[in-house]
């Protein structure tokens, strides 16, 4: 039998719309959420990124803005631009893109940004409350995740959980998030990485079974198991002659294998990325909400 296909973009207009409800109760205060991103460098998956976030959060009536700085901006530079956004009061909320060129320190840039403004959900404060239980904000791609399981009805509580990957900014924070004793949590998780010894043995196990490692084809059909969730972050770059830009965008997953065993699939794009843009966006609100209270 075919999976469900998980909608992303059904999904993400669905939050979208609700989220710009809160906006308009804002706006009646006389307050408009502002987002600005710090864009250093001309890497182009970045700058597409920084677009899309920017044509989002013009769509539901929040203020966005972006900083371009050239390649070479050094971290004097770049602190300064911080310092200003945190005292900006127009700005609720603002990130810095990642990668950033290798002059600059990702950690002590982080450290930088007022926690409150902290939309990514990366400084350590920030961190620290979401796996206390008592976010602040959520991280982006790792709630919009728990939203794309919320909307499908995709139980967690008790579930087999395995996660492929475990960066700062998918595989750890979903991992404590869907472990939490919460909504939307209660699962039994495993992180898998470069030195798990038999991926196959755990992934095969799980009832929902997530990919953010960042190579094409890592997820295959015989790794799943019939039934099963299956999530995929990644987001790949793969050539292309016959694409108008020269390559195509492909997840960790191979779609076409595994939507045959799963029982629902997130299909890329149009999956995850779209909702990690609307978490992005509800941090900002609740910025905005917060700094009101
Ligand atoms: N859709 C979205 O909104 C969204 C958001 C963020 C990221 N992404 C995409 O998600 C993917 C992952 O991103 P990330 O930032 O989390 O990546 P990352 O920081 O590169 O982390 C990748 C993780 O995968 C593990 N891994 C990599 N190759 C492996 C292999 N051959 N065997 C076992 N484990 C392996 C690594 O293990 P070690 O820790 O042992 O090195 C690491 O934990 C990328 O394609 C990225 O573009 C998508």
């Amino acid at each position: 039998m075919e999976a469900i296909i998980i909608d992303g973009k059904k999904v993400a207009d669905e939050f979208r719309a609700r989220l710009a409800e809160r906006v308009e109760k804002l706006a009646q205060r006389g307050v408009i959420p502002g987002l600005t991103a710090v864009l250093v460098g001309d890497d182009p998956a970045s700058a597409s990124y920084v677009r899309s976030k920017k044509k989002a959060a013009a769509e539901i009536g929040i203020n966005s803005s972006v900083v371009e700085l050239p390649a070479g901006t050094p971290q004097s530079e770049l602190d300064s631009i911080i310092d200003g956004l945190n005292a900006d009061d127009r700005v609720h909320g603002y990130i810095v893109q990642l990668p950033l060129p290798k002059q600059l320190n990702v950690e002590k840039t982080i450290q930088r940004i007022l926690p409150v403004k902290d939309v990514d959900c990366f400084h350590p404060e920030n961190v620290g409350l979401m796996t206390l239980g008592r976010p602040r904000f959520l991280p982006a791609t790792p709630g919009g995740i728990i939203e794309l399981l919320r909307a499908y009805n995709i139980q967690t509580s008790g579930a087999e959980v395995v996660i492929l990957g475990r960066s700062d900014i998918v595989g750890r924070p979903l991992s404590i998030m869907l472990a939490q004793k919460a909504v939307m949590g209660n699962a039994t998780v495993t992180v898998c990485h470069t030195r798990t010894r038999d991926w196959v043995r755990h992934t095969r196990n799980a009832d929902i079974l997530i990919s953010a490692v960042g190579r094409a084809n890592t997820v295959t059909a015989e790794m799943v198991k019939p039934g099963a969730t299956v999530i995929d972050v990644g987001m790949n770059r793969i050539d292309d002659p016959s694409a108008k830009k020269g390559y195509r965008l492909v997840g960790d997953v191979d779609f076409a294998g595994v939507s045959q065993v799963a029982g629902a699939i997130t299909p890329v794009p149009g999956g995850v990325g779209l909702m990690t843009v609307a978490m992005l966006l509800a941090n900002t609100v609740t910025a905005a909400e917060l700094r009101g209270q």
